[in-house]
């Protein structure tokens, strides 16, 4: 073990998750259901009519319940920050009430609670895929620009409640998801044929609207909050480097970075614009939301799990696996069992890419593997041995030491689903990214006891070390 480390004193290590992916209760005090209470195969399968018995998530790991056990295993590890997400139809179930529901906050108020009580640094995510399914089936999800009043009120109940006791703060989940899935990202149901480009770019223009305007009532009533835009980032190569595949990949980045411009520039930027013109698209935008548009963040958050490649050659675009964002597979970098590539340098040139585009303190809010875990006994205890997990995020975070060292101003790091959670893509449990297990299985037997995986051990270590022992 070395003695030295590239990361910062106060760097906040810790963990991440999302309430539709852990808590359960889908229908306890009060909740409404959510968009994911319709979704039981995730973004690959039909949405149900109604929430149906395979939905893992409707009881998810019974977080509503375990949360305190569940914290006092994050600071077990020595977290010093944990992302979670508030459930929108928690606080309003159908999402266009007036009023919240005080039994919503409440749950959230016994999480901070705990939190403070093991002082851990919360990090919250305003929404993150859960939209009300009122909101998706009565005005069309994010189509309908109504969708930003409802948002404003809802981000206004928040910071006033919390707004004393949380200072970092997330606006949307991947909002560059919004073109790619827009039912589980947007709310938004998808008819026969898909939705129309129109609809998801007005849509996207609501909810850059929308975060832009949370940004300035956390302001206004929460002053020492901190707020961020979330991204899901993906480094993209050339599959050759024939100047027309470069391009493709110019292209391609656009589509992800405009999300990111608008947060920090306060604008849209005019390649966008340009796509907008060549699209035959006019948006609606008026003069009150350009003025909104100007309310930008104080930081750049985003998930990263692998990079995909890009190729101007239709002949060649051999869709890559597993992924929402398209792009090609690289046939130099191994995949996961989902079909998700491994690329830990990937991580350091986001890192430079962002801080070098926007010059925002940046804090990486998902990373992780999903495999598979096999619960066996050693020395009595029931665990896993996940080496594969631990080369997998020790490679990562190395990567992230080296942009540090790049003089990239790195906030922290929360691994995603720090405790084995209900996927997001596939809504499987057996696609596990924890270091804790959770005895759930895909057909939903299990205990949902606990169990500290081999990775816990080594991540309190990482944690303890402030980054030495990778
Ligand atoms: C991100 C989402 O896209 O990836 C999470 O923000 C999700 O909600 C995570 O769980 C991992 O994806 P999956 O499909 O493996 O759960």
């Amino acid at each position: 073990m070395t003695t030295t480390t590239p990361f910062p004193n106060g760097f906040l290590w810790g963990g991440a998750t999302a309430a539709n992916q852990i808590e359960g209760a889908y229908d306890e005090d009060g909740k409404g259901l959510s968009v994911q209470d319709v979704m039981p195969k995730g973004i690959s399968g039909p949405r149900s009519a109604e929430p149906t018995p395979d939905n893992l998530k409707l009881v998810g790991i019974d977080h509503y319940h375990r949360y305190a056990e569940d914290i006092a295993l994050f600071a077990e590890m020595g977290f010093g920050v944990y992302r979670f997400s508030i459930a929108w139809s928690r606080i309003f179930p159908k999402g266009d009430e007036t009023e919240p529901n005080e039994a919503g906050l409440a749950f959230y108020d016994r999480i901070l609670d705990e939190l403070e009580k093991h002082g851990i640094e919360p990090l919250v995510t305003i929404s993150h895929y859960e939209t009300p399914l009122h909101l998706a089936e009565q005005y069309g999800g994010w189509t309908d620009r109504e969708l930003i009043g409802f948002y404003e009120r809802y981000a206004r109940t928040l910071f006033e409640r919390f707004g004393a006791r949380v200072k970092y703060w997330l606006t949307f989940n991947e909002i560059n998801s919004l073109l790619h899935a827009p039912f589980m990202s947007g709310g938004i149901p998808i008819p026969e044929g898909g939705v129309p480009e129109q609809q998801l770019y007005q849509a996207m223009h609501h909810e850059l609207v929308a975060s832009a305007r949370a940004t300035r009532i956390a302001r206004e009533v929460a002053p020492a909050a901190k707020v961020g835009c979330m991204v899901l980032s993906m480094p993209i190569y050339p599959l050759t480097p024939s100047p027309d595949d470069a391009r493709a990949v110019m292209d391609a980045d656009h589509g992800n970075l405009v999300y990111g411009d608008v947060h920090t520039r306060g604008e849209y930027p005019g390649y966008f614009l340009r796509t907008l013109r060549e699209k035959g698209i006019d948006l609606d935008i008026t003069d009150q939301d350009r003025a909104d548009l100007t309310n930008t963040v104080d930081f750049v958050s985003f998930s990263y799990y692998m990079s995909i490649a890009e190729t101007a050659d239709p002949s060649k675009k051999v869709a890559g696996e597993g992924n929402i964002m398209g792009g090609v597979s690289n046939p130099t970098l191994e995949a996961s069992e989902w079909g998700w590539q491994i690329d830990p340098v990937g991580l350091r040139l986001v890192l430079n890419q962002f801080w070098d585009r926007w010059q925002k303190p940046l804090f990486i809010v998902e990373n992780g593997l999903g495999a598979r875990d096999q619960l066996v006994e050693v020395d009595g205890e029931k665990t896993v041995v996940d080496d594969y997990r631990i080369a997998y995020l020790n490679d990562h975070l190395v990567q992230v030491g080296e942009a540090l060292q790049d003089g990239v101003d790195v906030l922290g790091y929360t691994s995603w689903g720090c405790i084995d959670i209900v996927s997001a893509s596939t809504a499987q449990l057996s696609k596990r990214y924890g270091f804790i297990y959770v005895d759930r299985n895909d057909d939903g037997t299990g205990t949902l006891e606990r169990y500290r995986k081999k990775s816990f051990g080594w991540y309190a270590d990482v944690i303890r070390s402030n980054g030495a022992s990778l």
